[in-house]
């Protein structure tokens, strides 16, 4: 996000229902059934956030960033709500990374948004496919909705129960039914490709412009449909093969109207949002190796006298930078030695009843098996200069 400019967001984990109600839209399946909602002490009625889009723009507006700069470029990883039933890859508490550039609508925003997730994916090795399409604006969308539902009432019967329905409300969403014969039937449904008008059209031939300059490779899908509808123009979604049903690694788009839509002035603005959990089940799969890291320094001491002494030292080593423990439960020495390495130590520091008499301390590198006598007053130079601080 630095690489790109991109700056912090962090807003509240709730925020009023009416945001998300209008700004995601009543129709969708994350309004209708998978938020949740409350009523606070004063009877207003409160939603876990689903999502961050709405909430950022939110925030926008209230704090009136437009006067700040005419593009904002934001970004958040933070955890969100639904309330779906709980499967491999689909949580009720989530966490998403994400980025908003609000304020400007230019296609070269649509293709820096969809590189920087292509960069984040590619540096963690993840593979992907991304997937394109273009869901126009309220200009030209009304016309292909119209001879979507056409097409769609002419194969209502090989439709499923929950196609029939959506068919009225919102029909593009038809055409990202998981369903087997949905899928069928739509294979011959008009595309909305066909549809947009010019200024939807040069955009997307814009955007598609740019990824292919900066060598990113993409599908055009004209099924693709989005589960929220603020969605105008550019939308996409970047899939992975090692997912199973649920093979969304992350996706976003253009919503140039939100902003009006939440009673502000009209913003353009184009963001993308990933699920981490599935990133890590990914990362899972290909046998990424989290780097665990240890501590500094383990003081292992054996009696009374000793462990007092390792107190105060414990403290100064930590108050000089390094990451220190020591034993609280007054084990033996092998025990200890065997939580030092559990720790992943890269030095045990032992003292004993000779280690105080001659006030030299018995120092162990745990990565090379070294054995050193050091002074006590020379001990906290000695570990600074052989450990690398953390920054
Ligand atoms: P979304 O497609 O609803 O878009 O969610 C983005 C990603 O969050 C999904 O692709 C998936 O990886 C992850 N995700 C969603 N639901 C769950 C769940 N229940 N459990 C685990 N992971 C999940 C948005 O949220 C838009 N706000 C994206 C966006 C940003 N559009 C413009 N700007």
């Amino acid at each position: 996000m630095h690489r790109f400019n991109y700056h912090e967001i962090r807003t509240p984990v709730f925020e009023e229902t009416a945001l998300f109600a209008r700004g995601i839209g009543e129709d969708t399946d994350i309004v209708g059934k998978e938020m949740y909602t409350f009523l606070d002490k004063g009877k207003t009625s409160l939603t876990l956030r689903p999502e961050m889009t709405a909430p950022v723009v939110r925030s926008y507006l209230q704090h009136n960033l437009q006067h700040q700069s005419p593009l904002q470029k934001l970004y958040y990883i933070a955890p969100m709500f639904r309330q779906e039933r709980p499967q491999a890859g689909r949580l009720r508490q989530f966490h998403q990374f994400g980025m908003e550039a609000i304020g400007l609508d230019s296609p070269r925003l649509d293709a820096e948004v969809i590189a920087l997730a292509v960069q984040i994916y590619t540096a963690l090795d993840i593979s992907f496919s991304l997937k394109i399409n273009s869901v126009g604006d309220p200009g030209c969308r009304p016309a292909y909705r119209k001879e979507l539902q056409a097409f769609l009432v002419s194969a209502f019967d090989d439709l499923s129960a929950d196609s029939q329905r959506r068919m009225e409300t919102n029909p593009l969403r038809v055409l990202d039914s998981k369903d087997p014969g949905d899928r069928e039937v739509t294979k011959a449904a008009p595309s909305i490709l066909d549809f947009l008008c010019e200024p939807c059209r040069t955009h997307f031939n814009d955007v598609l412009q740019l990824l292919d300059d900066i060598g990113v490779e993409y599908t055009v899908d004209p099924r693709l449909v989005r589960g929220l509808d603020y969605y105008t123009k550019t939308a996409f979604e970047f899939i992975s093969a090692d997912l199973g049903a649920q093979d969304a690694l992350g996706g976003g788009g253009r919503y140039d109207n939100l902003a009006e839509q939440l009673g502000g002035k009209p913003t353009p603005a184009v963001g993308f949002a990933a699920g981490i959990e599935r990133l890590l089940i990914v990362m899972e799969q290909n046998g990424f190796e989290f780097p665990e890291s240890g501590i500094d320094v383990f003081l292992v001491a054996l009696d009374d006298k000793s462990r007092q002494w390792a107190f105060r030292e414990l403290y100064s080593l930590r108050s000089a930078g390094l990451a220190v423990d020591i034993d609280y439960a007054g084990r033996s020495i092998k025990a200890q030695m065997r939580e030092a390495n559990r720790q992943r130590a890269r030095f045990v520091v032992i003292i004993g009843e000779e280690e105080l008499a001659t006030e030299t301390a018995s120092v162990k590198n745990m990565q090379v098996g070294e054995q050193h006598k050091v002074n006590f007053d020379d001990l906290q130079r000695f570990l600074v200069d052989n450990i690398p601080l953390a920054p």
